[in-house]
């Protein structure tokens, strides 16, 4: 398994270039199955999902193929298999995806259940509850979802909790659903947005993506398009944290300020000093960071994928940050690693209690999931000689070539094969 090995101390000067959203190329691929015609999705970020998710697609008989600038072209023309089979799910539970497109678009759909995961129990309830809602028939056994229908039909549908892949799923099913559906307590992330585009370039009929509530009526059948992926927020949102944390000035391109205010605020709140124009932002780190307390939220609040990140900077401001994770039960296991390396962390139930400024020295380390393995990225880069993060196979799932960014704007570090 891959390691990085980061030495710590140097600011970080310079410009980097954010690749497309993870969080919404997924659904985009998945969406290619609404078609029998070609789907083109530009900006794709070159991560491990993207690679787990063209195997699934394959298996289902789309052919995928990707191009060097980012470009992956999807052709669903005939669904082969209905199956989204365990070994791919139990690696990225955003497989489970495909499940409305392909119960939508053939009737029939055989998802392996996700299963746990390392930041929590994650249950897939509220999308099993939708697409019951709208008629079809879900039974649970040997670990699969088994669901079928003739047609989908438009239903009124509460979710008890925002769910952003809850919300995408039932989105894509209603499309080819006879009748209207309506979606209360919807997710408005930036990424629910960018597959409702996409999907309304298909000839989808949504309205309402971005607030709480969406309408969706049903077509017939769906065209192919082509669509450009949204930056990636949260790759924004680390790479911003990246420039407080060293105290160094970073330009960061191609990137969407107006998905980022409230980890804007909150950098700006802790001391950080960053402008914003368009497609772009500039931070430049300040001697002093001050501590400043998070909560984090469905969007626009502040993001759960930034809690680690966040995490990592408040050990270096000065005072005591409360930091409440109220997406995820179990999403504070860089904590103990970022206590290996010097932090003062005191975890009380969905509440971290981080106590700054302290020096944090090199030390190996263990990454736990995708975004604790950022945090400790982060923290590596200020400690006093040399970190090892072992695991970054987590890494390499959400961020593109992070440590060649880094390097490109000044950080010693290189990965260790
Ligand atoms: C998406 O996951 C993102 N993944 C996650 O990013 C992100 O952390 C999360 O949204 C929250 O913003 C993708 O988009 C691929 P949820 P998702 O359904 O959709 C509960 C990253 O680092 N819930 O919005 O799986 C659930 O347990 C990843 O890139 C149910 O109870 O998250 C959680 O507590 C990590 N039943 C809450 O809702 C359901 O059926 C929100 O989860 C669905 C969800």
């Amino acid at each position: 398994m891959d390691k990085l090995r980061i030495k710590g101390g140097k600011p970080l000067e310079g410009r980097i270039r954010i690749s497309g959203a993870k969080n919404s190329a997924l659904p985009a691929m998945a969406a290619s199955l609404l078609t029998a015609e070609q789907v083109t999705l530009e900006n794709i970020p070159f991560v491990n999902d993207i690679y787990t998710t063209r195997r699934l697609l394959r298996e289902l008989g789309a052919s995928v193929e990707f191009e060097d600038d980012h470009v992956v072209r999807l052709h669903a023309q005939k669904i082969l298999s209905h199956e989204a089979p365990y070994d791919l799910v139990k690696t990225m539970r955003a497989s489970v995806l495909v499940l409305g497109p392909l119960l939508a678009r053939t009737g029939r759909a055989r998802v392996s259940l996700p299963g746990g995961c390392a930041i929590g129990a994650r249950p897939i309830n509220l999308h099993i509850k939708g697409l019951e809602k709208m008629g079809a028939t879900v039974r649970t056994e040997h670990g699969y979802v088994e669901a079928t229908v003739d047609r989908l039909a438009g239903a009124e549908i509460v979710f008890d909790k925002i769910t952003v892949t809850g919300t995408e799923n039932l989105m894509m099913a209603a499309t080819l659903a006879e009748g209207e559906t309506v979606l209360q307590n919807a997710a408005c992330e930036p990424e629910v947005v960018d597959i409702a585009e996409m999907l309304k370039d298909m000839g989808a009929k949504i309205q309402g993506a971005g607030t709480p509530t969406m309408s969706i009526r049903g077509v017939a059948e769906l065209k192919g398009t082509t669509h450009r992926i949204i930056p990636d927020r949260i790759e924004a949102g680390t790479f911003l944290v990246a420039g407080a944390i060293t105290k160094g000035e970073l330009e960061i391109i191609d990137s969407n300020p107006g998905h980022l205010t409230s980890v804007v605020e909150k950098l700006r709140e802790a001391g950080a000093n960053i402008e914003t124009g368009v497609g772009r932002m500039k931070i430049r780190g300040e001697a002093n960071l001050k501590a400043a307390d998070v909560v984090t939220k469905e969007y626009p609040g502040f993001a759960t994928d930034m809690q680690a990140q966040s995490m990592a900077l408040m050990t270096q401001a000065e005072g005591t940050s409360v930091i409440t994770e109220d997406i995820f039960e179990n999403r504070f296991m860089h904590a103990s690693e970022l206590m290996r390396m010097g932090a003062n962390i005191r975890i009380d139930g969905s509440r971290a209690i981080v106590t700054g400024k302290t020096r944090l020295s090199g030390a190996t380390v263990i990454a736990s999931d995708l975004r604790a393995s950022a945090s400790l990225v982060l923290a590596a880069l200020v400690a006093e000689g040399s970190t090892l993060i072992d695991r970054v196979y987590h890494l390499d799932r959400g961020y593109e070539k992070i440590e060649e960014k880094l390097q490109s704007v000044g950080a010693d570090i290189e990965r260790i094969k």
